[in-house]
């Protein structure tokens, strides 16, 4: 039953809020704490979306909360009219944990592509193509603004908006023989920009072989491979970057999501060479990479390189995937399940949405893309009891039967 509070919250959003969310979900939460979040009326969830995988330390992580209020106590803003020394930290600390490199801060993942974009046309204006162009990939989501845009080969996401942004052309995923043909035959590319797990596309995970293929075609011919790790990034995969698992060198990453634990950041973190490409004047942003939120990234940084964490990420998934497993078998309506570390997607053979709400009821939260895919990427740090209590109560819902403790 909806609260008076809740109802309160909700006649709110309709008055004063665009709708472009559609009906959200009947719940508005008043805390965190670990992998647990709380509602208006205190009722306790599990958490197992960790916000699309921002809040990868889980909730008032303590440390993060710790360095956040010194920071907010001593400087929050400034620009990039000065010299910034958080910022130098957490670039210093993505290059350590990536491939050495350079980092150009923004507000979001779309940005971070954005970013790339630009930087993707000036290579190959360099290079004198006079019309560069970009290759994504089918199903694919790079963001919401118009060069991110026309970058995602979605038809529902870029429908409505009249023109895009030219200098796009797209292929169809793990389609090594289409991506042949193209790289060929296409003498103005300039990029590729690619998800090596497609999140919003349904937890979609590129094959190997096409990977190398892609990668070893670009560096043939001088083509940028982007690898757009704004939701596989910051150790959601089992390892730091996605492109550690296929043993690849991108020449660019874009990160968000996870890199300031739920602070609104982004990053293009690029290979030393590119860094000329955007020389003085070329791009810049006010708030990207302001003293509060790279804080915010240094402190989450040191937090998941530290010693045992992504083992620890390893073992949970291990768990997880056990237990999905197991549910596979025992229902009917599981085809499939898919993922890295803590990135998981399970297939079903009906909507998923119906099951989303269910579980929210009794106490879980998780989330659909896809329309039947269910994503689950708890907190890195997600303790055991709590990866219990949120898998028995999936066991509930996709099978019907209670858990006995
Ligand atoms: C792979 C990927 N790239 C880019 C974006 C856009 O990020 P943002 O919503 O921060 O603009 C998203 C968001 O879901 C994403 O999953």
């Amino acid at each position: 039953m909806t609260s008076q509070k809740l109802k309160k919250i909700m006649e709110g959003d309709k008055k004063y809020l665009f709708q472009n969310y559609g009906d959200r979900l009947p719940v508005s939460f008043a805390k965190g704490s670990g992998a647990y979040l709380y509602d208006q009326e205190g009722k306790r969830y599990v958490d197992f979306f960790s916000g699309i995988a921002v809040t990868n330390l889980g909730h008032s992580h303590r440390k993060l909360s710790k360095v956040l209020h010194s920071q907010l106590d001593r400087i929050i803003h400034t620009s990039n009219w000065f010299y910034n020394a958080e910022q130098v930290e957490a670039a210093m600390l993505i290059s350590g944990i990536s491939f050495g490199g350079k980092t150009l801060f923004v507000n979001s993942g779309t940005e971070a592509n954005e970013a790339a974009i630009k930087l993707a046309r000036r290579h190959g204006i360099e290079k004198g193509i006079s019309e560069p162009e970009i290759l994504s990939f089918s199903n694919s989501f790079h963001g919401r603004t118009f060069g991110s845009m026309s970058a995602t080969a979605q038809k529902k996401i870029q429908d409505g908006f009249g023109p895009l942004l030219p200098g796009f052309c797209y292929l169809h995923y793990n389609d090594a023989a289409g991506l042949e043909k193209e790289l060929a035959g296409n003498r103005n590319l300039a990029a590729v920009m690619i998800e090596l797990i497609q999140g919003e596309g349904g937890i979609v995970i590129a094959e190997n072989e096409f990977v190398c293929l892609l990668s070893d075609i670009c560096k043939k011919r001088d083509i940028l491979l982007i690898v757009d790790e704004v939701q596989t990034g910051m150790g959601r995969t089992g390892k730091y970057f996605a492109y550690q698992h296929y043993g690849l060198e991108p020449d660019v990453i874009t990160l968000a999501k996870g890199l300031g634990g739920g602070v609104p950041i982004g990053a293009m973190h690029s290979r030393d060479g590119l860094v000329g490409l955007l020389e003085k004047g070329r791009h810049g942003t006010t708030f990207g990479g302001n003293h509060l939120v790279c804080a915010a990234a240094a402190s989450v940084i040191k937090e998941i390189s530290g010693k045992g964490f992504m083992d620890r990420v390893n073992k949970t998934s291990a768990r997880i995937f056990g237990r999905l497993e197991d549910l596979k078998k025992k229902s009917g309506i599981i085809t499939d399940v898919r993922g890295l570390g803590l990135h998981i997607g399970i297939e079903l053979n009906v909507q998923g949405m119906d099951y989303v709400k269910k579980a929210l009821e009794m106490g879980l939260v998780i989330n659909c893309t896809s329309e039947k895919v269910i994503r689950i990427m708890p907190p890195l740090n997600i303790s055991d009891r709590a990866v219990k209590e949120g898998m028995d109560i999936f066991e509930e819902i996709i099978t019907g039967e209670v858990k006995q403790n």
